[in-house]
């Protein structure tokens, strides 16, 4: 397995962000107004860069707003770089720098790849909201950490 790490994103990363963001779904990107929402996570220090030996090929917005436990709002690989247990293996990342016990995150029961991604790295599944979009149900997931006795 290559070397993978994730580095702070800053606002220099911007446009590299968003160009990721754009090219996997132009009309969210721009209806989520997700430009707007990249960079305020930059500039609140919640996105990550994720790297393959020191290449950029994604990355991931990570915050403490869902009930005070680690959150992963979004995470974005490369087409190229899919599939390949990147996406696993950042979250076993987040999961070691999260200050709080627990790490969440959710997808649509459409994203397959995520939903692998997830459950190969030991993460449970917490439940299943409806009404978001419509007939793709979101399903939660999550992991523990214990990180923050040691880390808090
Ligand atoms: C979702 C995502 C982050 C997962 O990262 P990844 O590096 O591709 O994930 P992994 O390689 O660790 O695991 C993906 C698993 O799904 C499988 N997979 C990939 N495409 C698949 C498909 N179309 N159907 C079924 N399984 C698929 C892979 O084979 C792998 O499982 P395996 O290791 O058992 O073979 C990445 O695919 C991505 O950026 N997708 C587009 C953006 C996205 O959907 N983000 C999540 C929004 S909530």
């Amino acid at each position: 397995m290559k070397n993978i790490s994730l580095r702070k994103a800053t606002i220099e990363d911007k446009a590299l962000v968003v160009d990721f963001d754009y090219s996997l779904d132009v009309v969210e990107h721009i209806e989520l107004k997700r430009e707007e929402k990249i960079t305020k996570a930059i500039l609140c220090e919640e996105c990550f860069i994720i790297l393959v030996d020191n290449r950029e090929i994604g990355f991931v917005i990570f915050d403490y707003r869902f009930f005070d436990q680690g959150w992963v709002g979004l995470i974005v690989i490369d087409e190229e770089y899919r599939g390949k247990g990147i996406g696993g293996k950042t979250f076993d990342l987040i999961c070691k720098q999260c200050k709080a016990n627990k790490v969440f995150t959710s997808t649509n029961s459409s994203n397959i790849p995520m939903q692998k991604a997830l459950t190969k790295v030991g993460f449970s599944f917490a439940g299943k909201i409806n009404g978001l979009d419509d007939g793709d149900p979101e399903l939660f997931y999550y992991k523990k950490t214990n990180n923050r006795e040691t880390k808090s």
